[in-house]
């Protein structure tokens, strides 16, 4: 398949970045994966906001996000008519310059900029019925997690320590308060209240998140943007995940504990909401 970089189509094996390119070196870029439905992106407007918003933290210059709409669209017309879900990813670099921890002078190298898409295979109904297991992790990230940077390697530990222990991911444990998954939001429920993390600076603000609570609001079920604990999450009715990839994904167990419900009907019903706002579903 053909991926864009630099302003160019080239085929994946031809896509290449320097030694000396920012991201390589410094993890100094910021990033957005966005599900594409039936050839459609989801929420494509909240993701490209989002994406500036990275940029502006960061301080790198803003995207044109007519430019990058045209961009996918064309990634997304390689799909074949058979794929029915994919991803797009998109990372901005600071750009190439010898590696010196400053920023590179003021117009010496354009941002790296690439764009991919690729087919993912939709979650089994199997897990969705099952639920997943998590492990606990103290947060030890850095304190603003709300700017998408490419910098994900406390992310990536976490994810692996979980697979080392058989379960599914991690989640995130902040002064005794849940943050989030390693790549994803997290819910719970108790006593037909709907719980999750408020947006500051410790969570990344997901873009399903926000989808999933005005789901909920639609259905009349409260909402609480208040921090909870690990022994609030165990003692739930039910909890699941929210994100591009992982859609609404109910949560069966936590450190070994089996949550009341492996996969609650709040849960499956936020899940049903969600395909149908992606035109999945009648
Ligand atoms: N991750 N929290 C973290 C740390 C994330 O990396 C993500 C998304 C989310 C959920 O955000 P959204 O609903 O906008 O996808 C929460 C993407 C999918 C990734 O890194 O692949």
């Amino acid at each position: 398949m053909q991926v864009y970089l630099n302003g160019k189509f080239v085929p994946e094996s031809q896509a290449m970045v320097s030694i000396d390119d920012r991201g390589f070196l410094f993890a100094d870029g910021v990033y957005e994966v966005i599900h594409v439905y039936r050839q459609k992106l989801f929420e494509w407007d909240l993701h490209l906001a989002r994406l500036g918003r990275s940029l502006a933290a960061i301080q790198l210059p803003a995207v044109d996000g007519s430019e990058l709409s045209r961009v996918a669209q064309q990634l997304i017309g390689e799909l074949g008519p058979e794929q029915s879900e994919a991803s797009l990813y998109i990372e901005v670099t600071r750009g190439t310059h010898r590696r010196s921890h400053g920023f590179p002078p003021p117009g010496s190298t354009p941002p790296t900029v690439l764009m991919w898409v690729r087919p993912v295979n939709p979650i089994p109904e199997e897990t969705v019925d099952h639920g997943i297991s998590m492990i606990t992790v103290p947060d030890d990230r850095w304190a603003q997690v709300w700017i998408k940077t490419i910098g994900l390697l406390p992310n990536v530990l976490a994810k692996e320590k979980a697979h080392q222990k058989g379960a599914f991911d991690a989640i995130f444990v902040r002064d005794g308060m849940v943050t989030e998954a390693t790549s994803a939001n997290i819910f719970m429920a108790k006593d037909g209240v709907l719980y999750t993390a408020p947006a500051t600076n410790y969570i990344l603000p997901g873009i399903t998140r926000h989808v999933v609570l005005e789901l909920a609001q639609a259905r009349n079920i409260t909402v609480n943007l208040t921090p909870f604990s690990v022994d609030q999450l165990v003692m739930a009715d039910e909890a699941f995940l929210t994100g591009t990839l992982t859609e609404v994904l109910p949560i069966a167990s936590i450190d070994g504990y089996p949550l009341k419900s492996p996969s609650g009907p709040l849960a499956r019903q936020l899940l049903q909401d969600l395909h149908e706002r992606a035109g999945l579903q009648p």
